[in-house]
């Protein structure tokens, strides 16, 4: 009785005792039926409803409090067995109980020395919390890395934490698509990487080098990381390099120039079209630009993870409109391509292309056939065709930025790069790089190759693992589980690397190599789920960084580089390198004493 008072708080004693008594008589009705009905139905103000509409709504509310306590039983019961089975693996020390290790290693230079730190001490894997109920497991040993690298597409897919935000832009392409659409494109868009349609790429190559060396934009994408150059981004100024260093102002963001490049040469290569981007502003080329630090900004505000929120913000109409504009370029050229090939039909296409020496690559997609003879829908090749553009521009312009940065650090090494290249092209009249010298430059591959471990473009990369896999050392990572495959973690593991922090090219000297395990060494992944841009990337890397060499010296700055892992791996405030023009047939001096001096 003193129970029922408590429980209907206002409710008279009297009215206490005639619900008992009317609850002893059994009740009205299905209300009736229910242990203690009344003073329920009160307490969530459901007396003042009819009593059956009160009784389905009572129940209604019973059948969710049950279902809710029966799924958090059962998440608490996963929860708990996931710790349980998680226990075998070590942990760092945590930040606190509710931000498990957030925050511990923020995306800075101190941030990334902390990462090496963990290499070191947790030499294969550990537990990384993201909060209070999401344990990842960070993965920095080839040993460990490769069950996971090696499962099937099905076993361990991208996980939607880390690649969720680039679904509106990248859409089911490559990248971000999973199942037996993935492997389906995976062999249809493999032969768009065969050396017959990358030889001829290596001419778009080399003009895109030749544009970027002898005139250059600064300043004109509003991301002004000059800062040798203040108020460059005020007045859009053709200039060479030579002109720049003249003027005193050599020092130059290697990463402003070369993914302007790199967007250049792709947009060539993938869809035939000049925008001449790197001397004039190309809304198509800010878009990309603007897509890819709209997404790295979104990844830093978790309030915006949530879609409904983010699109109301200007942020996320700024990045709605940027993929409009993306997806409309693509549509467009792929539209064209379509009524050509139905008019010629897909021989004199093909002929027609063959005498025009490219291919590009949205021709190979729009030619791609399935086994069942199956071909790719319009969305789907501009998918891809967005994935190429995002997979292939800021990492290929990280990757040649730091190898540049680490010549500039060793210039032994860079005097080695340059004799090599200039002993290949003595002679040679224009100096252009071919397809055959790319197997020439031993010396640079393997500088190439150094840089690319100290400094992976890409640093990490994660997985969810939908079965139990099962590690060499017989442990387990129970299955749902994040996975992290520091790419940095295993460059920088000196169990793997003596030495890891050193830049020494000769690790990758083809007699040693056969020491090295193939998962040591994974700039571009590794496994079915490979990067299949690696033979594109590498071809331009060393076009790029031949002629670059062969014209110029690079120096170090004067401030040191710190480190800043986004999406991919870049420098704080941009990547400053002195810049020094060299003499000889093809340096930009020579051009400029024929040319009329403006
Ligand atoms: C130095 C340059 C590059 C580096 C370091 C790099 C690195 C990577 C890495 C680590 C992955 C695996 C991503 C993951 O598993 O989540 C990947 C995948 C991919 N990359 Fe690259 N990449 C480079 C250049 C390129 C280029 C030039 C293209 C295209 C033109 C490209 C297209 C792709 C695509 C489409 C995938 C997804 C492959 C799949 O899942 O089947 N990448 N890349």
């Amino acid at each position: 009785m003193s129970q029922l008072s408590y429980l209907s708080g206002s409710q008279s004693a009297c009215e206490s005792a005639a619900w008992s008594l009317e609850e002893a008589n059994g009740g009205d009705g299905l209300l009736g039926m229910l242990p203690a009905p009344k003073w329920l139905s009160h307490l969530l103000g459901l007396a003042v409803l009819e009593p059956g509409v009160s009784s389905i709504l009572l129940l209604a509310l019973l059948a969710l409090g049950t279902w809710i306590l029966v799924k958090g039983l059962a998440w608490v019961q996963r929860y708990y067995v996931n710790c349980q089975r998680l226990r075998c693996f070590p942990q760092p020390p945590l930040k606190n109980w509710f931000f498990g290790h957030l925050g511990l290693a923020p995306d800075t230079e101190e941030g990334i020395c902390y990462l090496q730190e963990l290499s070191r001490l947790f030499s294969d894997v550990h537990i990384w919390w993201m909060g209070p109920f999401t344990p990842t497991i960070r993965l920095n040993h080839p040993q460990v890395i490769s069950p996971l690298l090696k499962a099937s597409a099905i076993i361990a897919p991208k996980d939607k934490l880390f690649y969720g935000f680039l679904k509106p832009w990248l859409g089911d392409g490559l990248l971000l698509s999973k199942g037996d659409k993935w492997s389906r494109h995976r062999r249809m868009l493999t032969p768009a990487f065969h050396f017959d349609v990358l030889k001829p790429h290596v001419k778009i190559f080399n003009q895109s080098a030749d544009i970027m060396h002898s005139a250059i934009s600064l300043g004109l994408w509003g991301r002004d990381h000059d800062h040798h150059h203040p108020g460059a981004s005020s007045r859009i100024l053709q200039a060479k390099w030579r002109r720049l260093c003249a003027e005193g102002s050599n020092y130059l963001d290697m990463f402003e120039h070369i993914s302007l490049m790199t967007l250049d040469s792709l947009q060539k290569c993938i869809f035939s079209h000049n925008s001449n981007c790197q001397e004039k502003p190309s809304a198509y080329i800010s878009a990309i630009m603007e897509l890819s630090s709209l997404v790295v900004k979104r990844y830093n505000q978790p309030l915006l993870y949530w879609d409904a929120l983010y699109y109301l913000t200007s942020q996320g109409r700024h990045f709605s409109r940027a993929c409009r504009l993306v997806h409309d370029f693509s549509n467009a050229v792929i539209q064209d391509q379509r009524c050509i090939l139905a008019q010629q039909g897909s021989e004199a296409f093909l002929r027609d292309k063959a005498k025009s020496k490219t291919i590009d690559f949205i021709d190979v997609l729009l030619l791609a056939k399935d086994e069942d003879g199956k071909a790719l829908s319009d969305k789907d090749i501009q998918a891809e065709a967005d994935t190429f553009m995002f997979g292939g521009h800021d990492t290929t312009a990280s990757g040649i930025s730091w190898v540049l940065y680490n010549l500039a650090q060793h210039q032994e090494h860079q005097d080695h790069c340059r004799q090599e290249i200039q002993e290949l092209l003595r002679g040679r009249q224009p100096e252009e790089i071919e397809w055959d010298d790319l197997s020439q430059m031993p010396f640079l591959t393997m500088c190439i190759k150094g840089s690319l471990r100290l400094h992976p473009p890409v640093a990490m990369i994660s997985r969810c693992c939908t079965k139990d896999i099962q590690l060499p050392d017989g442990r387990i990572i129970p299955k749902g589980n994040i996975c992290l495959v520091s790419i940095f973690g295993t460059h920088y593991n000196p169990a793997v690397w003596p030495n890891p922090e050193v830049f020494d090219p000769y690790r990758f000297d083809i007699s040693k190599s056969q020491k090295i395990s193939p998962l040591a060494f994974i700039p571009f992944s590794a496994g079915p789920r490979n990067c299949i841009g690696q033979n594109f990337a590498m071809s331009e890397m060393k076009v790029v960084l031949a002629l670059t060499l062969l014209r110029f010296r690079v120096l170090p700055d004067k401030d040191p580089v710190r480190r800043k892992p986004e999406i991919i791996l870049r420098a704080e405030s941009g990547l400053c390198l002195k810049v020094e023009p060299l003499l000889g047939p093809s340096s930009p001096e020579a051009h400029l004493s024929e040319a009329p001096q403006e």
